[in-house]
């Protein structure tokens, strides 16, 4: 597996990707039904895009030359610098949404975010986001996940950052993190996110259980 820096001549296959694996698999998206396998969505590919534009990220291509998927990613890491404000700003927009599905998981997600106030409690002014981990299904199980956020944690060092952070919406992901060294910072159970009428607003499959904002402090040099 050769692992390179997505570079915007690589922004469209990335997309490519996105939409025929994490856009239908990751547990949020598939608990409100966002998209069907292949299918594109307008703001998950925006926010994707922004992400990219940061630099930050990386893929996994399968290099041997004779494999029948020679060349084609088999995953990827987007990663993306997160300031003060920006999350403030993101569930302001947010509320424009016409894409009730997206509000849904969007909602959750900044509002736990903003609620653990990272950014005061680890006294930092940026913070290195992985926002997206995902590995084509014909991939998966073979350490590619580990491996692409191995190369996150040396990309946030050469960058100086202090801080990463993640919000790992199911069980997988959060053991992949929690085996790299991040540690659970705040948790919100999906059956307990709830709307006025008590009914469980992402009924995520098991066994996902949780959403967990996961950190991992680099101050040891
Ligand atoms: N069943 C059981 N164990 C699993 C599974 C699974 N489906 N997936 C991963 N694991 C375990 C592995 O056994 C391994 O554990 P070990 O080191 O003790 O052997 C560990 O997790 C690492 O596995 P990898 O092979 O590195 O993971 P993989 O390359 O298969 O990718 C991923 C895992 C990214 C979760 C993939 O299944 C995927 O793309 N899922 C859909 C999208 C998604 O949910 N992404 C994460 C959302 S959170 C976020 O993006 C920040």
């Amino acid at each position: 597996m050769e692992y390179k820096l997505i570079t915007a001549e690589h922004y469209e296959l990335v997309i490519e990707h996105l939409r025929g694996n994490f856009f239908a698999d990751e547990p949020l998206n598939r608990a409100a039904g966002l998209c069907q396998r292949g299918d594109g969505n307008t703001e998950l590919e925006y926010l994707s895009l922004a992400t990219l534009q940061d630099q930050l990220s990386v893929m996994a291509v399968d290099g041997r030359p004779d494999s029948a998927t020679y060349g084609q990613i088999a995953g990827v890491i987007l990663n993306g610098i997160l300031l003060p404000g920006d999350t403030e700003k993101a569930l302001d927009k947010l509320q424009l949404s016409e894409d009730s599905n997206y509000k849904k998981i969007f909602e959750l997600l900044y509002r736990h975010c903003l609620q653990s106030n990272l950014f005061a409690h680890y006294n930092v002014d940026r913070i290195f986001d992985v926002r997206i981990l995902s590995v084509d299904s014909r991939f998966r199980g073979q350490g590619i996940a580990k491996e692409l956020v191995r190369r996150a944690e040396h990309m946030a060092r050469k960058c100086n950052f202090k801080l990463l952070k993640a919000d790992a919406t199911g069980i997988f992901s959060q053991k992949i993190l929690f085996s790299s060294g991040f540690k659970p910072f705040s948790e919100q159970l999906y059956a307990k996110y709830t709307n006025d009428a008590g009914e469980i607003i992402l009924p995520v499959e098991a066994p996902h259980i949780k959403l967990q904002l996961l950190t991992k402090q680099l101050n040891d040099g």
